[in-house]
Formats: C-alpha cells, structure tokens, sequence
C-alpha cells in the first residue's frame, strides 16, 4: 500500500510491537461505575481467563490480580461495531484499513468487537467468505460477518443456508450501486424471503440505484463533475423511496428488516412509522451521519471535499440533530460507523468524476468518542443508553447476547472504562490506523476518553499504550433464528393480511365447469 512516510513512523512508534501480547491473566477493575443497559452502579469488574468472572459492588483482589482503578470512570462494555468493511475490493480499488490496522484502531477507540461485511466473489457467496476469511486472519479482536448478496440465482439460495451454518445470520442487500452490487425488487423479494427461511436477518443498503444513475447522467451533462455532484445525484428523496420500499417488501415477506446506514430524516421516518405500524423493523445510523453535515462535499479544496463522500451521502444540516433525537428516543436502535476508509491518492481517482470517487469515511475508532459526546455529553442519551446504541442493542441484534454487549459473570471480557473528564482532539494525528490520511472527525474536540480497552481479557490499550498482536483476533460465529424472529409468524399473518391463512376459496365446481363442460 501507499503509506507516506509520516504514517509509517507513527505506527512504529504508537504500536508496542508484540509477539506475544500480554497474556489473559486476571484483571480487577476496582471502584468504577459500572454500566449495563440496563443498570448502574459504584462496584469493581473481576476478569479472568478471558471472561468476565464477577461483577460485584466489593470484590476482594484475588492473590496475582492486577488492579485497576476506575474512580471516577465509567466501566462499560465494550464497544460492537456492527458495520465495517476492512479490506474491501470497492469501486477498482480496496479500502486502506485492513484487519489488522482497523481492528488495533477500533481497540484504541473502545470497540472490541465488530462485524464485518464480506462480499461475494464474482456473486459467489461461498468464494467471498474463503476471501474474507482469509483476510480476517490478520486481525487482532473478535469479529463475525454479514453476507451481501448481489444476484439471485439457485446457488445463492443453496450457498446461503451453508453460511447460515458456518455461523452467518445476516445478509445485505444493495438496492444502489447500480452495475456493480445492486439487485433488483424481484432479486431482493427472493433474498428477504430466503432470509425468513434460514432465520438470519435481511439488511438493505437503501438508495435508488436507478434514479440515481439517471441523476448522474443529467449533472455530468450540466458539467457538474466535482465531489458536489455526489450529494445532488443522491437526494434525501431516494433514500427515503428505498427504504420505505424495503420495509414494505419485508413486511410482505414477513421477515424483520435492518437498514444500514440510515443517513436522511426521509429514511428515518419511514423506519419510525414502520415501527409504529408494529413491524419489526431496524434503523442503524452511523457516527458520521450523526455528527456531521455535507457542507464540506462543497468545499473548493478537492481532496477535502472527496473525502466527506460516503454513500447515501452526509445530508444538510438540519438531518444530523433529528437523528440524533430519533436515536434519544429509541426510533433508531443502534449506532455503527460504515467504515470504509480511502486515502487522499484513492480518492483523487474521481478528481474528474464524482462516480469515481470511491465511497466511504472513517469511524471505527472515533465512534465511541463521537457517541459519547453527541448523545451523553449533549444531553440526549444517559450512559446506559450509550451501552445499549454501542454494544448491547447490536448483541441483541445479532445474537450474540449476553456474551457480548454486557457485564456479568459468563460474558467475554470485552470491556472499557471511559474517563468523562478527559478532553482530547479526534484526527490523523490522534489516530491509530496508519492508512488515512484524512479523518472526517479532522479538530473535533470531544469530552470523555476511553482509557483502558480489555478484549478477551487481555489489556490491548492502557495508559496511551496500544498492545495488539496481529492474528490474535477470533471468529464468532452468530447463530440465526435470532430474538428478532419471535412472534414472527404472527408479523406475517398480520402483514399478508390473510385472516384465513393462504388457502384458496372453496367454490361450487359445478357453477365453475357449467360453461366449459
Ligand atoms: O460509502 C459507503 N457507505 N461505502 C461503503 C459501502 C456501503 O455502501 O456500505
Ligand atoms: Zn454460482
Ligand atoms: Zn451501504
Ligand atoms: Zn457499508
């Protein structure tokens, strides 16, 4: 890859270099205030052996332990990322982070779990999870996948159900990238309708692929070529038809809905009503979205502008602080980032075309902190809610619950404590992955730091010290039929409206054949 020389020395420095990072040994974190989604309380977290062994007001240090103190701290669990793509063949490149820098990123940012979207190989299904296990084999924390599915035909069918039993229980549609990765309503009936069968959950990428290629077509021929076009070919209007056209779909079908990335008041809206409507469904906004607006896409600088590009694209001001209270307020259930980090040089591949600016923004290790200080420090959201958008909600989700996404005796030793009295900057500079050279969070400054990462047990990032061990990391694999399919039989009924069930209507074949006959 093409690191500049300045990237090369910060990872030398900032990474202790371990062969043998320090073992999983026993850790007591002492006199914190230890969160659940569904709790709060002054008390100390026992870990040995890679599980949390004790959660408890006063625990007596065993003989060895190490002690950590947490006055003063939050101790929470840690963060899951449920959006990712690390190492990701996109729009004729690959994104710079893989495994091993995003996941060492994500430690240092308080994420200890993640889970990442493999795409198929040539639409083969099969062959992209070979690939991605492959590449996963770099990293140094835990991480499942999702599967795209990016064609339909008997072979997808057949090859989902064997990734259903090699422990992967989601699936992503794309209903944009029009050409590449994009299905077609009837490919995508078939997908959420095999989704129901194998009890693994539907996700859609949605935007209007269609209209949005027609969109493009019609501002290249106004000679609007600059990263501006990006946004203007891709209205809040097309996320929104998607989305509200997906759930309608999967409300048909009779299966639960995820969708990702949900950027516009348009798609938040048509999740909320959705909701209100009593189907099941989920709404995902990322760090970025939440954060930030789309006024730099506009800036004349164009490596500054390309590099706020992302798809669906950041909005207008007015999107971020409704779906920060839509996320308050339980509309939308959970936080990830969409990870999918470009440099500079990637980025100036669309210098003439927005089309080609390849898509996608940072996050991995800023969303913890971006979460924190848009949601608690704001005001929106108390720490327990900021466990269940970070961690527990994605474990529920996916799961994986409670061995992820709580702290309590059993659980995997992934946890974090957050000093809410820290202030610090978020950029290139405060980063951890070598490979960006620009970070949408660019002078951010946020209240409230992760100062200690524990995953599995081990102490990764301590002290402003990272200490990973490249292939380290350890598949999870996610088992279907999920919390989110409970009752579902019931949705379905009520969605097809059928009150007698699916039965044709008995009729007098006398009556029937009396002209034929
Ligand atoms: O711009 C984005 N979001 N890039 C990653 C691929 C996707 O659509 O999730
Ligand atoms: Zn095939
Ligand atoms: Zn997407
Ligand atoms: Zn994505």
């Amino acid at each position: 890859a093409l690191l500049p020389l300045c990237a090369l020395f910060l990872y030398a420095v900032v990474y202790k270099c371990s062969a043998n990072a320090s073992e999983a040994g026993t850790i007591l974190i002492q006199g914190g205030t230890v969160v659940n989604h569904d709790q709060q309380f002054e008390g100390d977290v026992l870990i040995q052996d890679g599980l949390i062994a004790e959660v408890a007001p006063r625990i007596e240090p065993p003989p060895g332990a190490r002690l950590l103190d947490a006055r003063g701290c939050y101790v929470l669990p840690g963060g899951i990322d449920p959006h990712t793509h690390l190492d990701m063949p996109f729009m004729g490149t690959v994104t710079a982070d893989d495994f091993y820098t995003g996941q060492a990123a994500a430690l240092a940012g308080g994420t200890t779990y993640h889970i990442d979207f493999a795409l198929p190989l040539l639409h083969d299904l099969l062959q992209g999870y070979r690939v991605w296990k492959e590449r996963a084999a770099r990293g140094c924390m835990d991480y499942s996948f999702h599967m795209a599915v990016t064609k339909w035909t008997h072979d997808v069918a057949a090859d989902m159900a064997t990734l259903v039993a090699e422990g992967i229980n989601s699936f992503k549609f794309f209903m944009a990238y029009k050409g590449s990765l994009q299905i077609n309503d009837e490919e995508l009936i078939e997908g959420l309708n095999r989704c129901k069968e194998l009890g693994a959950l539907p996700m859609v990428h949605a935007e209007n692929g269609d209209m949005v290629a027609w969109m493009q077509e019609r501002l290249l021929a106004a000679n609007v070529t600059g990263p501006e076009g990006h946004p203007l070919s891709r209205p809040p209007a097309l996320e929104g038809e998607a989305t509200g056209r997906a759930i309608r779909l999967a409300g048909v079908v009779g299966v639960p809905l995820y969708v990702v990335h949900v950027m516009s008041i348009d798609a938040m809206e048509e999740v909320a009503r959705a909701r209100q409507r009593g189907q099941r469904v989920i709404g995902e906004p990322v760090a970025s979205g939440l954060a930030l607006d789309e006024s730099p896409v506009w800036d004349s600088n164009f490596t500054r502008a390309a590099a706020f590009v992302m798809s669906p694209p950041l909005r207008s001001a007015e999107h971020a602080p409704a779906l920060r209270k839509a996320l308050a307020s339980g509309v939308l259930q959970l936080v990830a980032t969409d990870h999918a980090v470009f440099n500079s040089s990637q980025k100036a591949g669309g210098r003439r075309d927005f089309r080609r600016i390849p898509n996608g923004v940072n996050g991995i290790e800023e969303r913890m902190h971006v979460v924190w200080q848009e949601m608690v420090v704001a005001g929106l959201s108390t720490p327990s809610e900021y466990v269940r958008m970070t961690s527990t909600a994605a474990a529920q989700i996916f799961n994986i619950y409670p061995r992820k996404g709580r702290l309590a005796a059993g659980s995997d030793a992934d946890v974090i404590i957050l000093d809410p009295r820290v202030k610090h900057r978020l950029g290139v500079g405060a980063s951890h992955s070598p490979r960006m050279d620009t970070n949408v969070y660019e002078g951010k400054e946020v209240q409230g730091r992760v100062v200690t990462t524990i995953s599995r047990g081990r102490l990764v990032w301590h002290e402003g010290v990272l200490d990973v061990a490249e292939g380290s990391g350890r598949y999870v694999p996610l088992p279907a039929f999920g919390p989110l399919f409970e009752g579902m039989a019931e949705q379905a009924r009520r969605a097809m409206q059928l009150p007698y069930g699916p039965t044709p209507v008995p009729r007098d074949s006398e009556e029937a054949g009396s002209a034929a006959s």
